[in-house]
């Protein structure tokens, strides 16, 4: 699928916790082509590398996009200062995203930390068939939640700290959801040795599971090798890039 350079408004700007911000962009022609589990390319001044942030909420009739990211170093920080009614400079929509079922399939997503924005997308597609198991270091982390049941989906709310809804991983959680119901796909974006643990459980319990990774990129669109990691198809290993042939993959295929 093609994707757009330009120059979009920033109609609305959020800070939802501590160093996160929450952009709504105006970009019909983007979101009108934008998939859950794609990402956006955001250009912060004064570097030659673009940032990467993933897809939360498209909404095609609005021609808007939402992203919600954490400032982690200078970039994020720059792409954090712009303000309402100021232009971002960005490509999009980018990578291989979620494969949806039929809306009437059951869904777990899970997702850690800054990794539940690209979950909110592709449970919205499943509303009440789909259960979103979000994990936060703490209640001051927490965002999103609000959003997932306005989307209709069971939220289970875990913090490490036990100071918002149970105290635990998402890993402990999800376990339980398995032992209790069956599902027909798991969608997982976080930490790798979350995901690691995710992959195993859908092993284990024989459902599909697609994950969102994470790798530092530079072009963003397949054209270096900055993103590149190991992944196995057909028995056989190969390297592939997380911008272009991911950053979703079937779980199957990742070396974690
Ligand atoms: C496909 C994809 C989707 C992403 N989606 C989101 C999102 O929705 N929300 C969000 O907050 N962040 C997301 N990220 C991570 C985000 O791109 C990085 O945090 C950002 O590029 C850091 O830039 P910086 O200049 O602020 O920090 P830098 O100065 O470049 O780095 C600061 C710290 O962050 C680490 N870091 C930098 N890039 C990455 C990366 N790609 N993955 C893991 N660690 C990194 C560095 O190792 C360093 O420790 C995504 C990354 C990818 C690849
Ligand atoms: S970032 Fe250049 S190939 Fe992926």
């Amino acid at each position: 699928m093609a994707y757009q350079q330009g120059l979009y408004p920033l109609i609305k700007k959020q800070n939802l916790a501590k160093n996160i911000y929450d952009f709504t962009l105006l970009c019909p022609e983007i979101a009108k082509e934008a998939l859950a589990g794609q990402f956006v390319h955001i250009k912060a001044d004064g570097f030659l590398l673009r940032r990467p942030i993933s897809i939360c909420g498209i909404n095609r009739q609005k021609g808007t996009l939402r992203i919600v990211f954490e400032i982690r170093g200078q970039g994020t920080e720059q792409i954090a200062g712009i303000n309402e009614g100021e232009l971002v400079d960005m490509i999009a929509p980018l990578g291989k995203g979620f494969t949806l079922l039929a809306k009437d399939k059951k869904a777990i997503v899970v997702g850690g930390g800054i990794g539940v924005p690209p979950m909110l997308e592709v449970a919205s597609h499943y509303r009440e068939n789909a259960a979103a198991i979000i994990g936060f270091r703490n209640a001051a982390a927490v965002i999103l939640d609000k959003d997932f049941e306005k989307n209709w989906n069971k939220v289970i709310l875990c913090t490490d700290d036990g100071s918002a809804g149970q105290k635990g991983f998402v890993t402990q959680a999800l376990k339980s959801r398995l032992e209790a119901e069956n599902a027909d796909i798991i969608y997982a974006c976080g930490p790798a040795l979350m995901l690691k643990s995710i992959i195993d459980l859908a092993n284990e319990y024989h459902i599909k599971c697609e994950v969102s990774l994470e790798e530092r990129m530079a072009c963003g669109v397949g054209a270096c090798l900055g993103c590149a990691c190991k992944t196995v198809k057909n028995g056989e290993e190969f390297f592939a890039h997380v911008c272009k042939d991911g950053p979703v993959f079937e779980s199957k295929e990742v070396i974690l």
